[in-house]
């Protein structure tokens, strides 16, 4: 009998020792990141003081967790606290008269809730669908699948790249020569889940979509579709740690460079960190990453080839509709352009469900922010229509990253919409004419 209890007690021991032995301690459900009575805050900050406040609190403690930074007067900022702060933070808030409130007090309960609406990995790829979230393998089995099914329209394109040696799937669709291309990245930020369900959305709709404008879409632009282009932080997000948004190299203490402040686009500028504990760290260097690196070489490369005369970043949440320049407040050459284009766009979603998306240069709209993809395609692989979408949620949504599984059919239908009519003012405004008489390059 004791040596029964003592067999007992060892077994979950040397489960436990495996695991860590493995390598694979994240991987073991009971090591899952909590935020339990973790809250949601959003604060504005309206005098100098209040700004340098938080400020110095983002810099002493990692019990803040700061969505942007501090950095002028007339900001709303997003901040999550743990739960052994909530006391100072409220003194803090009343000390110092900063106006705000709690959008939510337990983002466990949105996690836990959410969890119901995750199939598990190893699902059958033929079972797969838009009221639930996915794993990696099941997103990547799933574009396997599509290939097969249309094959002669659809081929696979594996790139080989994450530093934990998951591929970084894409795929491009094609019916006839001659048109120009459509580049979607999405998943450069792994909690941001709508992201990667609303590319695989948009995908399926333009295989299968019997509407006239959609197919118009299929058949008149070619399309790069990478539904995960962060696979290592994405898969992190569902087995370790939900928050998580970079992608997974270790740099001492710390881990994970920010996919998107890693592109050589004004590097290591404004609006990203040079802490490898930051959540916007811009890596060891420009392109250190891997992952940035395959992305690179493979839009070098195909750029010119392909045609690609339009990017499209997906991330959430925001509700915003941008377009270069992230990193300084010089405006674009065509400006105005990109001005129409994206208001079309924030016009069709409104007609879609209502819903408000503001549109305008990522540094006016958003943040500063350097490094970034769509800067890049823009500079340096002339992409004249490049775009950063943050999808649902609202500024001050109370769920965040942590979208309900039934707002994914609703955010795919209105993207649609704003694809379908952003291309069609890029179109009218001439970026997509035969290479002869291409506008710009006359
Ligand atoms: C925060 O830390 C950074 C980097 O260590 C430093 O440059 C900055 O001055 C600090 N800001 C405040 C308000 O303490
Ligand atoms: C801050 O948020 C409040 C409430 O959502 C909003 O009314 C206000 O316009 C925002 N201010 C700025 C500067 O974004
Ligand atoms: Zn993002």
């Amino acid at each position: 009998m004791r040596l029964l209890n003592r067999l007992m007690l060892l077994i979950p021991v040397t489960i436990a020792l495996f695991a860590i032995v493995d390598g694979h301690a994240s991987s073991d459900p009971s090591n899952k990141a909590r935020y339990d009575r973790f809250r949601i805050y959003r604060v504005l900050l309206e005098t100098e003081e209040q700004v340098q406040l938080m400020q110095q609190l983002e810099n002493r403690s990692d019990s803040y967790t700061f969505m942007g930074h501090a950095r002028h007067t007339n900001q709303n900022l997003t901040i999550m606290v743990a739960p052994q702060k909530i006391a100072e933070m409220s003194d803090l808030m009343e000390r110092f008269h900063i106006r705000g409130s709690v959008l939510l007090h337990n983002i466990q309960d949105l996690i836990d809730k959410e969890d119901s609406t995750v199939m598990p990995s190893g699902n059958d790829p033929e079972h797969f669908d838009w009221q639930h979230y996915f794993h990696l393998d099941t997103i990547h089995k799933w574009l396997d699948l599509q290939v097969t099914k249309h094959s002669s329209i659809l081929q696979s394109i594996p790139l080989q790249a994450s530093y934990e040696g998951n591929l970084i799937k894409g795929v491009k669709l094609s019916k006839k020569s001659g048109n120009t291309a459509v580049f979607v990245e999405c998943g450069i930020h792994a909690r941001e889940w709508i992201s990667p369900a609303v590319c695989t959305y948009l995908l399926n709709q333009l295989l299968t979509s019997t509407t006239s404008d959609v197919q118009d879409l299929a058949e008149n632009f070619d399309w790069f579709f990478f539904p995960v282009v962060n696979p290592d932080g994405y898969k992190y997000t569902f087995e370790a740690d939900r928050l998580w948004r970079k992608n997974r190299k270790p740099y001492g203490l710390c881990r994970g460079v920010d996919l998107n402040r890693n592109f050589e686009s004004d590097w290591n500028g404004i609006g990203a960190s040079s802490d490898p504990c930051a959540y916007d760290f811009a890596g060891g260097s420009a392109a250190s990453e891997s992952e940035t690196q395959v992305l690179q070489k493979f839009l070098k490369e195909n750029a010119q080839s392909s045609r690609i005369k339009t990017y499209f970043s997906m991330h959430s949440f925001s509700q915003l509709i941008m377009f270069p320049y992230g990193y300084t407040a010089d405006k674009v050459q065509n400006y105005e352009d990109l001005q129409t284009i994206g208001e079309r766009g924030s016009e069709a979603i409104r007609r879609t469900h209502g819903k408000e998306y503001v549109s305008g240069a990522m540094i006016e709209t958003i943040y500063p922010s350097s490094g970034d993809s769509v800067d890049w395609a823009y500079s340096e692989c002339d992409v004249p229509v490049a775009f950063t979408f943050e999808l649902r949620g609202p500024p001050d949504s109370t769920k965040m990253f942590i979208l309900p599984a039934e707002e994914i059919e609703p955010t795919g239908e209105e993207t649609l919409a704003a694809y379908v009519a952003m291309l069609k003012a890029a179109r009218e405004l001439g970026y997509y004419e035969s290479a002869e008489t291409q506008k710009g390059e006359l």
